[in-house]
C-alpha cells in the first residue's frame, strides 16, 4: 500500500522542452509523494519564474544546473539558485577544491541553505574518454577521488550511479547524501540508461534520493506510476 512519507525519496526529472507540458505534469503530482528536478533544458526555456512557480506549488526542487566555473562565479550562481528557494543545487567536482569551497562558503551565509551536491564523473564518460581529458585510472577510481574531494570541501553529497552507492556509502558514511539517477522499475524500458537499478535495490545499496524521469513522465498515468514506484520502495 502506498504510504506518503514526510521524506519522499523519489525525485521526478522534469525533462520537458516545453514549460507548459512540465507544469501540466506538476499539476498532476503531489509534493508529499515526490520532489522535482529541473535541468538545463527546461531551465533555459522556462527560466527562474518556472522554478519559483514549482517551488510555490509546494515541491522541493533540485535545480540540476551542474555549475562549473571559476570559484567566484560558481559561488554567486549557487547563491542565486538558493534565492529561488530550491532544496538542492549541484556543481561539478572537477571545478576543483577552491571552487567547491567557494560554493560551500556562499551557501553557509544563508539561514536555510539548499543541499549542495557534486557531480563526480558524468556517467556518459568511459575510461577512454576520461584519459583523453587527462584523467588517468578507472571510472570508479575517479568517482571515489572526486567524491572524497567533495566531502573534504563540505559538500552534502554526490550524484552517482546506484551501482556505486554501496562503496560510496561504506567510504563516506551515513550523512553523505547519495543521489542516484538510472532508476527503473523491474522490467521497464531502460531507454538510454546502461546500468539501471530498481528503486528498492538502489535504496538497499545506500541511495538517499532516486532521480526518475521517463518511467514517470512518459507513463500513461504518471501519478499512478509514482505510486507504483513508491510501493516498490515501501515493500522492501
Ligand atoms: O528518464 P530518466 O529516468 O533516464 O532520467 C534520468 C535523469 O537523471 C535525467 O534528467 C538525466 O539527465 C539525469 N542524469 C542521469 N545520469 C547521470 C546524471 C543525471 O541520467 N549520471
Amino acid at each position: 500500500m502506498f504510504n506518503a512519507t514526510r521524506e519522499p525519496r523519489i525525485v521526478v526529472a522534469l525533462d520537458y522542452a516545453d514549460p507548459t507540458e512540465a507544469l501540466t505534469l506538476v499539476g498532476r503530482l503531489d509534493p508529499r509523494q515526490c520532489r522535482l528536478k529541473i535541468g538545463k533544458e527546461l531551465f533555459t526555456r522556462g527560466g527562474p519564474d518556472l522554478v519559483r512557480h514549482v517551488v510555490a506549488s509546494g515541491f522541493d526542487v533540485f535545480l540540476d544546473l551542474k555549475f562549473h566555473d571559476i570559484p567566484n562565479t560558481v559561488a554567486q550562481a549557487v547563491k542565486a539558485a538558493a534565492e529561488l528557494g530550491v532544496w538542492m543545487v549541484n556543481v561539478h567536482a572537477l571545478g576543483g577544491r577552491k571552487m567547491l569551497q567557494a560554493a560551500r562558503a556562499a551557501l553557509d551565509e544563508l539561514p536555510k541553505p539548499p543541499l549542495l551536491i557534486a557531480v563526480t564523473v558524468l556517467t556518459s564518460l568511459d575510461e577512454v574518454e576520461l584519459r583523453e581529458v587527462g584523467l588517468i585510472g578507472s571510472v570508479e577510481d575517479n568517482v571515489s577521488r572526486l567524491a572524497g574531494l567533495a566531502q573534504q570541501c563540505g559538500l552534502d553529497g554526490v550524484v552517482c550511479s546506484a551501482w556505486e552507492a554501496r562503496s560510496l556509502r561504506a567510504r563516506f558514511g551515513p550523512r553523505f547524501q547519495l543521489v542516484t539517477p538510472g532508476i527503473r522499475p523491474g522490467g521497464a524500458d531502460l531507454n538510454d540508461q546502461k546500468r539501471s537499478m530498481t528503486p528498492a535495490d538502489a535504496l538497499r545499496a545506500g541511495a538517499d534520493y532516486l532521480v526518475i524521469g521517463r518511467p514517470i513522465t512518459q507513463a500513461a498515468d504518471p501519478s499512478r506510476m509514482l505510486r507504483t514506484l513508491a510501493d516498490d520502495i515501501a515493500a522492501h
